[in-house]
């Protein structure tokens, strides 16, 4: 099988393995490596990782899976994760879901045709005191309305 990770990814698990009691406890770490350096995790890059780790590639899918932040789907460049947990939720981040949906043209879980956006829920970011919250890849974006979302939109080159 061809590798889809790179020598990066391997140069920066050599540095973190001496951190870690064991190899398997660099499952998470790699993850999110992997996800930084790909953009999504596809069966062959869980496959890379349980070898790499010694550990069967379906253990590998059921840690992925098992947490909202890992894409097993290919994202779009910039994905937005809204917020739509209690705190969010009761400081309106169905409005600001809504109106980003109807900006992007696409329904939450969807992206763009063009590639450039993916639309999720999340479940509760921990940023509940500046409701509503948003993850951008892996940036935070607080006390989101919809004109913040405009603006942040508008950065990202969408218009109007
Ligand atoms: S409920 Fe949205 S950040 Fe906690």
């Amino acid at each position: 099988m061809a590798k889809v990770l790179s020598e990066k990814f391997y140069a920066e698990m050599k540095k973190l393995e001496p951190r870690y009691p064991t190899k398997v406890a660099l499952l998470l770490p790699a993850l999110h490596a992997a996800q930084d350096e790909l953009g999504w995790l596809s069966s062959e890059t869980m496959e890379e990782i349980g070898s790499y780790i010694g550990i069967h590639p379906a253990q590998v899918k059921e840690v992925a899976s098992f947490y909202t932040m890992y894409n097993l789907k290919p994202v779009g460049k910039y994905h937005l994760k809204i917020c739509t947990n209690v705190a969010c939720c009761l400081r309106g981040a169905y409005d600001v879901v809504e109106h980003t949906e109807k900006k992007l043209g696409i329904k939450v879980g969807q992206t763009t045709p063009d590639k450039q956006f993916t639309l999720h829920e999340e479940e509760c970011l921990g940023a509940c005191g500046t409701a509503p919250a948003m993850m951008l890849n892996n940036d935070y974006v607080e006390n989101l309305d919809i004109r913040k979302m405009d603006e942040v939109l508008a950065k990202l080159g969408v218009k109007g």
